[in-house]
């Protein structure tokens, strides 16, 4: 069994709706899952902290969203050592922005291996235009994921 924080970026509920998804079928699979809808760095106890799954979607052009922007701004100030953190990516975006198509998704990836974090498996991006069921293709990715913890 492993611990594991799943921490959600979303302006109108997909991100959640996935995050809930994920979090249904890692306590099938009888992991300990704990939803950070509004990341805090204080909260998620980083220092003991093993692993963390982000689902986040884009807006704007290319930008986070609103609730994840404060914990995203501190691992960018403080830079605190993650190295002992392994983390996956659902990043929720729309192929018709071209230019930013899951950007969001991607710049916390990037923050949180900036840092020393480990991300494990590759970033799952979602395509609302092509994938009109984000949370079922979110439950079959993280079956896989899970295993390679
Ligand atoms: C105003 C607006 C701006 C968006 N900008 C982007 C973008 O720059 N890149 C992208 O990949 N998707 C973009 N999207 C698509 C959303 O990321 C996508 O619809 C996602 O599923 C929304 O998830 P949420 O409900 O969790 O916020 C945008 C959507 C809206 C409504």
């Amino acid at each position: 069994m492993t611990d594991i924080a799943i921490l959600v970026g979303t302006e109108s509920g997909n991100a959640q709706m996935v995050a809930d998804a994920l979090q249904e079928v890692l306590e099938e699979m009888n992991h300990d899952v704990a939803l950070h809808e509004e990341p805090d760095a204080g909260e998620l106890a980083l220092a003991e902290r093993d692993v963390m799954l982000v689902s986040c979607s884009t807006h704007g052009d290319g930008e986070l969203p609103d609730n994840i922007i404060p914990f995203c701004d501190y691992l960018k100030e403080n830079k605190p050592d993650l190295s002992h953190i392994r983390y996956g990516i659902v990043a929720l975006g729309d192929q018709t922005y071209h230019q930013t198509f899951c950007q969001a998704g991607k710049d916390v990836d990037a923050i949180l291996a900036d840092c020393g974090a480990v991300r494990i498996g590759e970033r799952f991006e979602v395509d609302a235009c092509t994938q009109p069921l984000p949370d079922e293709d979110a439950r079959e990715w993280v079956k896989s994921w899970v295993e390679q913890l």
